[in-house]
């Protein structure tokens, strides 16, 4: 039976209805059909069941930021992989971002992205259209065209908007079709380091990125925002001072929303530096390339900000910012490294650690995995990041308590640039349910759940 499964005796936790209870979950013709807590559902004869037990069984993840990488990259990664890659890491619905090539700028590659997406993918994709024509800052997109093509929201990401007056028009423009522009805020003057700016990057001879980088642009979009009554989506946000702003406006008022990715807030600097490079007996680089990030990885305290930022519930969403690139891209001097990490399928591993540390409690790290997001992406009223009745059969189970080894070899993404090689995390996605399918089923721990 296509679409219908019973979910059984599980944790189920739905930020959105408050919920967090032990019960069943059925999914009826690809919708969420009932929930209910204590368990003891009855399902029609010859519905499939997965034995919860001891998971947690939340609504199917949303991801603001990714990239999938198709058209024009598919040597870094496709739809079809990408979305595999999402899906072992329990996310449903995940927005690409437009640095492809050509850049999704037009209504026919956003109809490309929808097509491949619907016939080779795992997932739900919602494109991010360029805010500017090959996202070259000089002359805005037909944005209700790309609006009404599917665009859930604008970014040039991999470059902010740099020229203010684009971004006013483009507030504004937003602000009518009722969608977000997402900016990816490094300065252009400030930005050409490949590192944090600080003790590290003196240490390791890399130019650094100030965060004034970062801050002085997000003050520039939150004015835009608040003259306009536009909604800026602040990108992959890292810095004190930012948070500082966001928190700020965000008490005045102003329509602006943001995130944070994993690395960002369980990684630092220090990290940039090579495990093995600390002896003095190895003849390796000094660092590591998968460390290499935009924005990149900061001090601790800019760490523990982020965390009191989550917890606060002034950053709204957790975000992978996927970024697959391949061996040969990593394979080279910090200088000359691709930036970006290959972030899907480690995300939940990295982001319970939160929890593990008594940093943040379990449910809001669902809701910034779910409701929040979907708040932020799903304008069109898809009813995505719920179980509320009649919402799409996208459900997540994971095991907070699972360890296990990252072995990028393994990961259904093409890019296997991530600084956790053969790290131990805890907490793993067991098995992913997109439309009421299984499009995602640990062989390891799935026999033991009936399937
Ligand atoms: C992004 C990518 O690889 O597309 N990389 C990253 O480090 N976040 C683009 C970008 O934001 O620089």
């Amino acid at each position: 039976m296509k679409g219908h499964v019973l979910v059984r005796g599980g944790r189920i936790i739905d930020p959105s209805q408050g919920l967090d209870a032990v019960g069943d979950v059925l999914i009826s013709k690809g919708l969420i059909a009932t929930v209910k807590v204590g368990g003891g559902l009855t399902a029609p004869e010859g519905t499939p069941e997965i034995d919860a037990t001891g998971l947690v069984v939340t609504p199917g993840f949303v991801d603001l930021h990714c990239h999938l990488r198709e058209p024009g990259f598919e040597e870094k990664e496709t739809i079809a992989t990408g979305t595999r890659a999402a899906a072992r890491g329990g996310f449903t619905t995940v927005c690409c971002m437009p640095n492809t090539n050509p850049a999704i700028d037009t209504q026919a590659t956003i109809e490309f992205i929808l097509r491949t997406a619907r016939v080779e993918g795992s997932a739900r994709v919602l494109p991010v259209a360029a805010v500017t024509m090959g996202r070259a800052g000089h002359e805005l997109v037909d944005m209700a065209g790309l609006a009404q093509a599917g665009a859930v929201a604008f970014s040039d990401d991999g470059d902010p908007v740099a020229d203010a007056s684009l971004m006013h028009s483009a507030l504004s423009k937003g602000k009518a079709l009722g969608l977000p522009i997402s900016d990816h805020c490094e300065d252009p003057a400030l930005a050409g380091g490949v590192m944090h700016e600080g003790s590290i990057a003196a240490r390791l001879g890399l130019r650094g990125v100030p965060t004034a980088a970062e801050d002085n642009m997000v003050d520039r979009d939150i004015k835009l925002a608040e003259v306009t009554g536009g909604h800026v989506h602040i990108a992959h946000l890292s810095t004190v001072g930012s948070l500082d702003l966001v928190r700020q406006a965000k008490a005045r008022g102003v329509s602006v929303t943001t995130e944070v990715t994993p690395h960002h807030l369980t990684l630092t600097d220090e990290r940039v530096i090579r495990p093995a490079a600390r002896d003095s007996r190895d003849a390796g680089p000094a660092y590591d390339t998968n460390t290499r990030v935009n924005p990149p990885l900061r001090s601790i305290e800019h760490v523990e900000a982020l965390r009191e930022g989550l917890r606060d519930g002034i950053i709204d969403a957790i975000a992978t910012d996927h970024a697959p690139h391949t061996t040969a891209d990593k394979l080279c001097a910090y200088e000359q490294a691709a930036p970006g990490i290959s972030g899907f399928e480690t995300a939940l591993g990295s982001i319970l650690r939160l929890v593990h540390e008594g940093v943040m409690e379990l449910s809001a790290i669902v809701a910034a995995l779910t409701w929040r997001p979907a708040a932020i992406a799903d304008r069109s009223g898809l009813g995505l990041g719920t179980l509320r009745e009649g919402a799409p059969g996208d459900v997540t189970l994971f095991d907070p308590d699972m360890e296990w080894t990252v072995d990028a070899s393994a990961f259904a993404s093409k890019g296997k640039n991530t600084p956790l090689e053969g790290e131990q995390l805890k907490g793993r996605v067991v098995t992913t349910l997109f439309g009421g399918e299984t499009v995602h089923w640990d062989p390891r721990v799935g026999a033991a759940h009936g399937r």
